[in-house]
């Protein structure tokens, strides 16, 4: 037991109801320890564990309880779906120690095509939880999307570092790493987190009422949502009363991307607000909002199948940079008929494109030169 974990248990001991304090029944650090540890005990401490190949870390967990990893988590490598770790649980805090870290290995699975072929490259994270809290975890080398969250409500995300930074060193081969999914979600926040990684920094798919503050994201595709699927039930395709506030966007390919699916069944977008966002060195679109998307590319014929209505962006700065020749747009709207609506653009100054601005819908307070 190091002096973190002394420290820790005599907290957690003083706290009551905790059943492991006298013996160490409660630290997983032997992956066959896991499944009496997580049936049994509401404080945990997974230390330094190795999680065997083509096998989750499932922590399925009691109401009320508190986990804490620390050291390295380890993944062994395997091609398979995934995901590496499932977090499923009704108030429950997890954290991260200091200097503890999460691994997924991309580097043995990145091939340059992410989840569209090559290799079958694991999920890292899923959490599925209500009233719960998450704090302080680092993830590094996510061999695909690193963080999905789905099915949850009252959830809050902070200090989060996700740092997938070495998929652009190996030859720019790390790709679909995308560091937050976000689907049928309410009342979340993520606040205080870095993103460097290979595709969206944050995608919103569905859900309402969540904010997201204090976000640094770099390398990536930008603050998105991403909303549309092959479900044509109205309430599926829906993302609504969500705000992206005091963040930055560096060397990403978009700052700020909306993109809705041609194919998809009826839905709405609405109430979203972006403000003081900073963005530098974007390489392709300062904002994007296209509602022409389709099966991972732009189709170029918009559809307003889901509707975009009161979209404010406010406070939004930076420059263009483009990176081998590729050209730069400050702004690119793309609505379908009768797709966009009460959208109010103020201070939005993104300097230094290639390439002039093209919108086909004109907010209030921006003008698209
Ligand atoms: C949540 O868990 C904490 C710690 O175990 C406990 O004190 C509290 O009563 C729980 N809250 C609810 C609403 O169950
Ligand atoms: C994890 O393992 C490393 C290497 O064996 C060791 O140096 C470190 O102290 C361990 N960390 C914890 C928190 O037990
Ligand atoms: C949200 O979750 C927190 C615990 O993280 C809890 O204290 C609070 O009561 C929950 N709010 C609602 C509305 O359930
Ligand atoms: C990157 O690609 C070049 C040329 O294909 C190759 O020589 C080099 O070894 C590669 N570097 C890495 C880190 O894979
Ligand atoms: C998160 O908060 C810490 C401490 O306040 C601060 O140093 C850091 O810059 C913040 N990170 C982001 C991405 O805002
Ligand atoms: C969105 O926010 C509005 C205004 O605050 C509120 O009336 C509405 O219930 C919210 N929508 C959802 C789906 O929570
Ligand atoms: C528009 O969205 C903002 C949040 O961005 C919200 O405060 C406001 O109530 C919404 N307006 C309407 C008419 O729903
Ligand atoms: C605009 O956003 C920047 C961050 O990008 C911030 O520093 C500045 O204070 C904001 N300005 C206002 C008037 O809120
Ligand atoms: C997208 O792909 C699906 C399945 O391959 C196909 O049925 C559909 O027509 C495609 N949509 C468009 C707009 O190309
Ligand atoms: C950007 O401008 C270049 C020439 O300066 C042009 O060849 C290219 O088609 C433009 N691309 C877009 C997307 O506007």
């Amino acid at each position: 037991m190091n002096a973190y974990n002394i420290i820790l248990f005599t907290v957690l001991a003083t706290l009551g109801s905790f059943s492991c304090s006298q013996n160490l029944d409660c630290i997983v650090s032997q992956f066959s320890q896991l499944k009496s540890v997580i049936r049994s005990c509401k404080y945990i401490i997974v230390s330094n564990l190795t999680v065997p190949a083509k096998t989750t870390l499932e922590l399925n967990l009691l109401s009320g309880t508190s986990l804490v990893f620390e050291g390295r988590t380890t993944f062994e490598y395997a091609e398979w779906p995934g995901p590496l770790v499932k977090i499923h649980g009704d108030n429950v805090t997890i954290k991260g120690a200091p200097d503890s870290v999460l691994d997924g290995q991309g580097a043995l699975y990145w091939d340059g095509q992410g989840g569209n072929g090559g290799k079958r490259k694991p999920k890292f994270i899923r959490i599925i939880a209500t009233n719960s809290n998450f704090e302080k975890i680092n993830l590094i080398n996510c061999p695909v999307h690193c963080v999905t969250i789905s099915h949850s409500n009252n959830i809050t995300i902070r200090h989060w570092n996700i740092d997938v930074s070495d998929g652009d060193k190996n030859n720019f081969t790390g790709h679909n790493t995308d560091g937050f999914d976000v689907t049928r979600v309410q009342n979340a926040v993520i606040d205080n987190c870095t993103v460097q990684n290979q595709d969206d920094c944050i995608a919103i798919n569905k859900g309402s009422n969540i904010r997201v503050s204090n976000m640094y994201c770099s390398g990536g595709h930008g603050l998105s949502l991403s909303v549309g699927t092959s479900n044509t039930h109205f309430k599926e395709n829906v993302v609504t009363n969500v705000t992206f506030i005091d963040s930055i966007v560096h060397r990403s390919a978009n700052g700020i991307h909306l993109k809705t699916h041609v194919d998809s069944g009826l839905g709405l977008i609405s109430n979203i607000l972006y403000d003081n966002i900073h963005l530098t060195d974007i390489t392709n679109f300062g904002i994007n909002v296209q509602q022409d998307y389709s099966n991972g590319s732009s189709t170029g014929v918009p559809k307003g199948n889901i509707p975009i209505v009161n979209f404010t962006l406010n406070n939004i700065s930076g420059n263009m940079k483009s990176f081998r020749e590729s050209p730069t747009l400050a702004v690119k709207i793309l609505c379908g008929q009768d797709g966009c609506s009460d959208w109010t653009w103020n201070d939005v100054v993104i300097t230094d494109a290639r390439n002039a601005s093209y919108c086909n819908y004109e907010p209030v307070g921006f003008s698209c030169k």
